[in-house]
């Protein structure tokens, strides 16, 4: 089965091509068309400007995810089964955009569409080509984004139950506000992490100290705006604070790793969990993934960990075609009648 999917939830304009076989599934093409130097000089998303961005880029991206995987758009009715798109969470007027243009090719090519959630799609980046039979269920996995933060359970690729979520900021969102506080511009993670390790590679220890968010509490949510008010309230305190931003960096990642590292432990334990997993664009951070590796391997030796190859950790296409792929296997498409009958179709 082969498979053409599309991600607009949020600033990435994306397409793929992916296929499958008896066990693994395979990416022809992962195009990503990023809108970050456009919202940088905002600090933030604007919704606006965003879907704007995405009715420039969508076909463009299309046609090159087409190209890559060796495809043809005339033939592309014959050459793939369907067609994957992401129906939300996102921004309302993003998803609009791809959710529309997939539903316009799925009646042209009169293929099915099969509609995908967001963050099932980020939990699917760690079913990329890997032997599917060789992964252990059940099966937990981290889920940290700008817009989303939770700790899924799984017992086979297609179904997740959420055991704990962010009560407030998402770790990323927690990421983007500490480096705009820092004066490091957006987005947030890679410029926070960077910082950090510069810190680190010179440094040996640090007395900043911040408060570490719902550690004593036994439910698996986490919280992270206090931590930022925290952060701002010692930069605010501190006249040298220009001085210390690779250090207040460091403190800041190291306590947002903790949070997320101590939950998915504690989970893992009480639930008895096979593998545990990471997924969305958070977890392209080096210290989370290789934090949660070294306590897995400590406390749980006997539990899995799967973490995305890096191209699949921050919103693309491939990870919404293999959600598709494993829905389609499983005959969970949208027949064309029903996407004409409805005009709302399923935007969350
Ligand atoms: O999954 P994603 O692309 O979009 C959402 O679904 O929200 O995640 C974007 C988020 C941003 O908040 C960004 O700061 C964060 O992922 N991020 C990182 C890193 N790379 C991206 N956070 C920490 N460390 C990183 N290396
Ligand atoms: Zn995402």
């Amino acid at each position: 089965m082969k498979i053409l999917a599309i991600e607009t939830s949020c600033d990435e304009t994306a397409a793929a091509v992916a296929h499958s076989t008896a066990n693994r599934i395979i990416i022809d093409s992962n195009i990503v068309a990023s809108q970050i130097d456009i919202h940088q000089v905002f600090g933030g998303v604007v919704p606006e400007i965003a879907a704007r961005e995405h009715v420039k880029q969508i076909l463009p991206v299309i046609e090159q995810a087409l190209h890559s995987a060796g495809l043809k758009r005339l033939e592309a009715s014959h050459n793939l089964d369907g067609l994957a798109v992401t129906v939300g969470p996102g921004l309302m007027t993003s998803l609009l955009v791809g959710v529309e243009t997939a539903k316009t090719l799925a009646l042209a090519w009169n293929l099915p569409l099969i509609p995908v959630n967001h963050i099932a799609g980020h939990t699917n980046a760690n079913f990329i080509d890997r032997d599917l039979s060789s992964i252990k269920f059940p099966l937990l996995t981290l889920t940290a984004s700008g817009g989303h933060t939770n700790l899924l359970l799984m017992h086979d690729p297609l179904h997740y139950k959420i055991i704990g979520q962010t009560m407030d900021d998402a770790a990323g969102e927690a990421f983007d506000k500490a480096a705009n506080l820092l004066g490091l511009g957006y987005p947030g993670g890679p410029k926070i992490s960077m910082m950090a390790k510069k810190f680190a590679e010179q440094h040996q220890e640090t007395t900043i100290q911040l408060p570490r968010p719902m550690l004593k509490r036994t439910d698996y949510n986490f919280s992270f705006s206090g931590l930022k008010t925290a952060l701002l309230y010692k930069v605010r305190e501190d006249l040298t604070w220009q001085d210390h931003v690779a250090e207040y960096a460091y403190v800041f990642e190291k306590t947002v790793v903790e949070a997320l590292v101590r939950k998915t432990i504690k989970a893992a334990s009480d639930l008895k969990v096979k593998t545990v997993a990471l997924a969305g664009g958070v977890s392209a951070n080096e210290c989370l993934r290789s934090n949660l590796k070294a306590t897995l391997e400590q406390k749980l030796p006997q539990v899995d960990l799967l973490l995305p190859n890096m191209a699949y950790t921050t919103d693309n296409a491939a990870m919404i075609a293999t959600a598709g792929l494993l829905k389609m296997q499983a005959g969970l498409t949208q027949d064309l009648e029903q996407i004409i009958a409805q005009p709302n179709y399923s935007l969350k």
